[in-house]
């Protein structure tokens, strides 16, 4: 038995041969330099979706542009049916990738997207932000924070049909996202916590499997080679992609309680819900988050999934990612009550 076998959890063949495919694609893309004839090349790889204002099991959504000099855009979600009531809370998404490909349109991440506006149920913003190596670190913090800044202009009509028209409650919002959507969920919040909003209140930051690292190389990631869809070769190739030149995998935005960080232990940062697979080599980067986040006094949630690989969720009839739209749902419901 090969040692990529044994990284790898039991899943039905057709789940085998789509991570194949994606990983033949990221590996491809990872002798990408910026040259915008590769950049097209790789779209192929990923299927996009158009937005739709025919309900699709009750959800409706729309693009709507921020900034077009950055193309800086969002995908509007809602369910239908939950127009008009007053309590329905925002969930500003950061789609995954590596911080260099997919985008708010993938197919995958619209489904995903549709699934949670449905489920918990929640209006979802789901954020197109630039994309590394063309734009590097901080353009995609900078997007993720403007489009919050956006949301919170009252004139801003895209949550209109939500409830909270009375002005003088707040609506409530969650900064979430996965793998590099994670690490963006994190570093957006921490500004969002220092920020006077006019109309948000921030209630909590949900994490799956959230891109963090270093320079150390840990026991999940020397023990998991050949595991489904991530490896060192190419997160470090990620990496090297975002940081600014010069730096190195302990800059404080990838290593955030590593040697280099900042303490946040002042800072109102909110509740959070870290999702950790047991097949993923970056597990005991993510434990090390949660664990920082708790010495740090801020409230943190682990999840762990034993048998979930790097990015599970994109796979909708596996049963873990039904028990993490029940785990995000509870979450939701219970800050919203504090
Ligand atoms: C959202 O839409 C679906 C499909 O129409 C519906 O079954 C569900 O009850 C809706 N959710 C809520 C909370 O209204
Ligand atoms: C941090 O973790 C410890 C041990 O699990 C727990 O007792 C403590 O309440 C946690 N701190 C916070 C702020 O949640």
């Amino acid at each position: 038995m090969s040692s990529t076998k044994k990284n790898w959890p039991k899943l039905p063949l057709g789940i085998r041969l789509l991570i194949a495919a994606h990983s033949m694609s990221v590996d491809a893309f990872s002798r990408y330099d910026g040259n915008a004839v590769n950049r097209r090349l790789m779209n192929l790889f990923d299927p996009k979706a158009s937005p739709s204002r025919k309900p699709d099991n009750g959800v409706v959504s729309s693009d709507v542009v921020v900034d077009t000099t950055r193309k800086l855009w969002f995908r509007l979600y809602s369910n239908t049916t939950t127009a008009g009531k007053m309590s329905i809370p925002i969930i500003v998404y950061f789609h995954g990738g590596g911080f260099a490909y997919m985008a708010a349109n993938s197919m995958n991440y619209d489904d995903l997207c549709k699934r949670l506006a449905r489920e918990i149920p929640a209006v979802v913003v789901s954020v197109n932000y630039r994309l590394s190596p063309e734009h590097r670190y901080p353009s995609q913090y900078e997007d993720g924070f403007d489009v919050l800044k956006f949301i919170d202009n009252p004139d801003f009509e895209g949550f209109s049909a939500f409830g909270n028209t009375d002005t003088s409650s707040k609506k409530a919002f969650f900064i979430a996202g996965d793998s590099a959507g994670g690490n963006l969920a994190h570093h957006v919040a921490l500004k969002a916590c220092q920020h006077q909003f006019s109309l948000l209140k921030l209630h909590g930051v949900i994490a799956l499997q959230p891109f963090f690292g270093g320079e150390e190389r840990t026991e999940s990631e020397l023990k998991l080679v050949g595991a489904p869809l991530i490896s060192v070769k190419r997160t470090d190739w990620m990496w090297k992609a975002f940081l600014p030149h010069g730096y190195n995998r302990d800059h404080h935005v990838v290593n955030v309680f590593g040697p280099n960080s900042v303490d946040i232990s002042d800072l109102p940062f909110p509740p959070t819900l870290v999702f950790i697979g047991g097949f993923d080599p970056l597990q005991d980067w993510q434990r090390k988050y949660v664990e920082g986040l708790n010495k740090s006094g801020k409230h943190v949630y682990k999840i762990e999934y034993p048998n979930a690989f790097h990015g599970f969720y994109a796979f909708p009839q596996l049963p873990d990612t039904s028990l993490l739209m029940a785990e995000i749902k509870n979450f939701v419901l219970k800050q919203l009550d504090q």
